[in-house]
């Protein structure tokens, strides 16, 4: 059996990967570690809770003392850290807690797993690394080589834990790898982002935000394409490389938006612009020819069938987003949007 650490398993990726690992990987003996900010959530995890292959610690990744406890304790083989503050908007209104988190959790990890002999570390980075692409330059892709040019508090403090984990390969040699993934939608994902928010807020027939004009462009791929993939590098990426990971699904937010209105049989006047999120990256896009080489992923969840998916899930786990959007979100959703 492997004895894999997986941080933040019980926000919206890592918790699809933990149920990807069961159901698919017996090998895996799975450690989940999460703070349980308000973006994780027990309850997601209520299935896993059921396996005996399943364990939850509650705990902090930037607390070192308490990190080096559970790595001496559990003597994992393999981690794999998706324990992050996740959403741009709230980076740009509060970043200090994106570099405890992002950043000093992170290297709290990386030692740990350098002082305790973990056989492979995997660092879930983003593409939102790259900066961004222009919006009229459509043959233009983020490659592995694209250099890091960040916009966002939460983007820097992504970009330096994927520097320092490759620091940690070419310095002490560690058998380290990095992902950069572009957006991720699917079942579990906290409705502050724009695919969950505009979902929910369409089926309580509330106006959906739209930042701008709603011409920025985003590449979407299914959850459990991305959670393959990592599983993929985990077993078979080469130490100190980094994987692109994305499907080649490039959409602009409005015909998301759309998209999704057209599902759930609602109006267009639901709609409503709002003032633009403060440097607004235009278009990401991913060319994930590497990942697909090396090591023969490819999607499999093309986007109507994906979406089509994710809506049902959210009309068939109507509590799992309501007792969400019902409690402290709902002072968030007034302190962000009253004012756009
Ligand atoms: P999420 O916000 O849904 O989940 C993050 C989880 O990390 C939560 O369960 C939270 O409680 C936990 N966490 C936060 N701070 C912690 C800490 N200090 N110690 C322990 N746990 C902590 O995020 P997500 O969308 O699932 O993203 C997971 C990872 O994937 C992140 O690293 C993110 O940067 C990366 N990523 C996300 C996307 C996307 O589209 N969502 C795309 C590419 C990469
Ligand atoms: O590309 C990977 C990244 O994707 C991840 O690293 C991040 O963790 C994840 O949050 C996501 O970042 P984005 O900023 O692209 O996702 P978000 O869902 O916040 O926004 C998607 C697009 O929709 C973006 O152009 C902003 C726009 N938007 C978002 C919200 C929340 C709106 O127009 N209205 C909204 O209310």
């Amino acid at each position: 059996m492997i004895k894999l650490l997986v941080t933040g398993g019980a926000g919206f990726i890592g918790s699809n990967f933990i149920y990807y690992l069961l159901e698919n990987k017996p090998e895996y003996d799975i450690v989940c570690l999460d703070k349980l900010t308000y973006a994780g959530n027990l309850k997601t995890l209520d299935e896993a809770l059921k396996s005996d292959r399943f364990r939850f610690v509650r705990g902090d990744i930037a607390d070192r003392e308490f990190v080096d406890a559970l790595f001496k304790e559990e003597k994992f083989d393999k981690v794999v850290n998706f324990a992050a503050e996740s959403h741009v908007d709230r980076s740009i209104e509060s970043p200090e807690v994106f570099l405890r988190t992002n950043v000093m959790g992170t290297a709290s990890l990386l030692d740990a797993s350098r002082k305790y002999g973990v056989e492979r570390y995997h660092q879930v980075s983003t593409d939102e690394v790259y900066g961004d692409l222009p919006l009229e330059a459509k043959d233009l892709f983020f490659t592995e080589e694209t250099p890091i040019h960040t916009s966002s508090p939460y983007s820097a403090s992504k970009a330096s834990a994927d520097l320092l984990t490759l620091a940690y390969f070419r310095t002490y040699g560690m058998n380290v790898t990095v992902s950069r993934c572009s957006n991720n939608y699917g079942p579990y994902h906290f409705p502050e982002k724009l695919i969950p928010l505009m979902i929910s807020r369409a089926l309580n027939d509330e106006s959906l935000p739209v930042y701008g004009n709603g011409l920025n462009v985003r590449d979407w791929l299914y959850v459990e394409d991305h959670c393959k993939a990592i599983e993929m590098i985990l077993d078979k990426g080469r130490a100190g490389e980094v994987y692109n990971i994305g499907g080649h699904n490039e959409r602009t937010n409005i015909e998301v938006v759309r998209t999704i209105l057209r599902q759930l049989g609602k109006p267009e006047s639901l709609i409503t612009y709002v003032k633009d999120r403060a440097g607004h990256d235009l278009r990401y896009a991913i060319d994930p020819a590497k990942i697909s080489r090396e090591l023969g992923w490819t999607p499999e969840t093309d986007f109507d069938s994906g979406i089509k998916k994710t809506v049902e899930w959210y009309l068939n786990n109507r509590k799992w987003w309501e007792d969400i959007i019902s409690g402290e979100y709902a002072d968030y959703y007034e302190k962000m949007y009253s004012n756009k």
